[in-house]
């Protein structure tokens, strides 16, 4: 091969998670104030391909063309130039490449879910992959998960745990071997019956959420509650970890309505204040417990900075919870909107997009 004049590309499909334990609060370099343990989902990813060539001299930054869905995208051009402006020391061969890269969402762009953790973790892999191929380097999957998790942390700090299959823990915690503040960890010894936990997204509304996660997480530098809520995290990492590991339902689901109702109680209380749950948020919760009281079935909801309620529950209660869904909860979704979606396996290479 011509070093000189390298060319080539990769390509990953990438899914998005959901925090169990949430990660809200940040410091220095996309550092998070408290650990978090999440869900890795299947049905709503980003697949991404990035064909790359090398110019043969060095620029500031590499060059970058953006296509989403098949048209160029000047805001997602920007953002990803900036991540990889900001991190070029990470990744030195980068100053000589010039970039095309092509992005494709399984959800609607403006669906009312969040699209970094899966775009970012998909743009991530693809340059550990570029990476690889440039420095005729052959990592061992553990390396490279843990390097393509580093660097999706740096793009948008949740992005990191979404490269390893069904539970991943991301920020130091004394209950979790190994885990880091720089990267995510894959947990494993998990009880089977996650192994197709349902995450049902229930979209109350498909509007951009008026604060951002950057401003949110800003926020909790001045708030009152911020130390006992970091300790909180701590506690409920340990709870939760446990809880996966035996497969004790109840216990998960009372630390996961905690953990949400608390998210959103910290955006309340920050200064300004904000509110992103809307009243039909407030009403679908009280139809599920009030579900959950009279069935008995182990049905939970979380929530992520938005307004929508993501149901959770195993494979065992499908069907009773699709007659809740459709009786109680379909009305109060923004045009009947609902994502399925199930614990998954991770991100996988591919060679062509699917969507
Ligand atoms: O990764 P960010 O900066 O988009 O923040 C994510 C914050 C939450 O979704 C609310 C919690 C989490 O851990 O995913």
């Amino acid at each position: 091969m011509d070093n000189n004049h390298q060319t080539g590309s990769a390509g990953w499909r990438s899914p998005s998670n959901i925090a169990l334990v949430k990660y809200w609060g940040k410091y220095g370099k996309q550092l998070p104030q408290n650990p978090s343990i999440s869900f890795t989902l299947s049905q709503a990813f980003t697949e991404t391909i990035v064909r790359y060539e090398s110019l043969g001299y060095e620029q500031d930054k590499p060059l970058v063309d953006f296509y989403f869905e098949g048209k160029p995208n000047e805001a997602f051009k920007m953002r990803i130039e900036d991540f990889l402006k900001t991190n070029i020391n990470e990744f030195s061969k980068l100053k000589e490449l010039h970039l095309s890269i092509e992005s494709r969402n399984s959800f609607p762009h403006s669906s009312g879910i969040a699209s970094s953790a899966s775009s970012m973790s998909a743009l991530a892999l693809c340059l550990c992959s570029i990476e690889n191929q440039m420095t005729e380097t052959v990592s061992n999957q553990d390396e490279f998960l843990k390097r393509a998790s580093h660097l999706s942390r740096l793009a948008s700090g949740s992005a990191c745990r979404s490269v390893y299959p069904k539970v991943a823990a991301w920020g130091s915690s004394s209950s979790i071997p190994n885990s880091d503040n720089l990267f995510a960890v894959s947990l494993t010894n998990i009880h089977p019956v996650f192994d197709d936990f349902h995450d049902d997204i229930l979209i109350v509304s498909k509007e951009e959420k008026s604060v951002s996660s950057s401003i949110g997480h800003s926020l909790m530098n001045g708030n009152i509650y911020a130390e006992s809520r970091y300790r909180q995290a701590e506690d409920h990492t340990q709870q939760i970890y446990s809880a996966l590991q035996n497969g004790d339902l109840r216990s998960l689901g009372k630390i996961i309505e905690d953990e949400a109702l608390t998210l959103h109680a910290l955006m309340m209380c920050s200064d300004p204040s904000f509110i992103l749950m809307k009243p039909n948020t407030l009403e679908m919760i009280s139809r599920i417990r009030r579900f959950r009281k009279n069935s008995e079935l182990p049905v939970y909801f979380t929530l992520d900075a938005g307004p929508n309620i993501h149901l959770l529950y195993p494979d065992s209660c499908k069907n009773d919870i699709e007659g809740f869904i459709e009786r109680d909860l379909l009305s109060l979704c923004e045009d009947g909107n609902i994502i399925k979606d199930q614990v998954g396996s991770g991100p996988i290479e591919i060679n062509s997009f699917s969507l």
